[in-house]
């Protein structure tokens, strides 16, 4: 080779040599990605510390027994949420009491008589059809009533009684509304019986079960009977008519 043609050679090598040494990687990392690797870095640090809500004792134990706080987690103030917690409380607690008082409430008209029972709870009566010394027997409520016309005579007798020697004391003045008609239930008072009228030793009622004898005004003169044949409630709507069970 001429001495010419070597120094186009070498001219040419310096030509296409780098004009920088290469660097390290981390060397050619850009400034800002390398603040990056920092940060994140003394973020992991500082997640991989946990401070335990339990407190440490001086033995340098976890004391479980304390209670930790939860405040932070907790969605609004303190007194809120008791406001909420007791509003809620009320709120249910009526509505459950409507509901209870709905149930018993329906429960009692239920269980309370139809009006066709009721209407049945009073018997009326007329009196103009029962003739003066008779006895009339009626069912009301499911027992016998009787009602007896009673004489001049009867109301005499039954007035003139010493009531006050009885062994169920009272005069028959207590035991009727209107002398002349003596109404009372037809059940004796020893065992329950139906005493058989005009009949006994003392011309009233005679009951056959076990001896028991009534006067003209009911009351009990003799046998186990211990008291006089009961009066029901009973009311004169007219001269004429009565109302047994007012
Ligand atoms: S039931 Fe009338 S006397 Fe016994």
């Amino acid at each position: 080779m001429s001495l010419t043609s070597r120094a186009a050679a070498t001219l040419a090598r310096q030509s296409i040599r780098p004009t920088t040494a290469l660097r390290p990687a981390a060397a050619i990392v850009p400034q800002q990605q390398q603040r990056g690797r920092a940060d994140v870095g003394s973020s992991i640090e500082s997640h991989a510390h946990f401070n335990s809500p339990f407190t440490r004792g001086s033995s340098g134990k976890q004391d479980t027994t304390s209670i930790p706080s939860f405040k932070k987690y907790r969605n609004g103030s303190e007194t809120g949420n008791k406001v909420f917690q007791y509003f809620m409380v009320g709120a249910f607690g009526g509505l459950t009491a409507l509901g209870a008082k709905d149930t018993v409430q329906n429960f009692l008209v239920n269980m309370s008589a139809s009006a066709d029972v009721l209407a049945q709870a009073k018997v009326e009566v007329d009196l103009a059809t029962i003739p003066e010394g008779k006895n009339v027997i009626i069912k009301w409520r499911g027992k016998p009533v009787f009602i007896r016309h009673r004489t001049a005579d009867e109301i005499k007798d039954a007035e003139a009684t010493d009531w006050q020697k009885l062994r169920d004391p009272q005069p028959d003045s207590d035991r009727v509304q209107k002398p002349e008609w003596l109404i009372m239930l037809g059940v004796c008072t020893h065992l329950g019986c139906v005493p058989i009228g005009e009949a006994g030793d003392f011309g009233g009622w005679f009951c056959p079960c076990h001896g028991s004898h009534y006067d003209i005004s009911g009351r009990a003169r003799k046998g186990p009977a211990p008291l006089n044949l009961e009066i029901p409630a009973y009311d004169f709507a007219e001269d004429n008519q009565v109302v047994i069970g007012t």
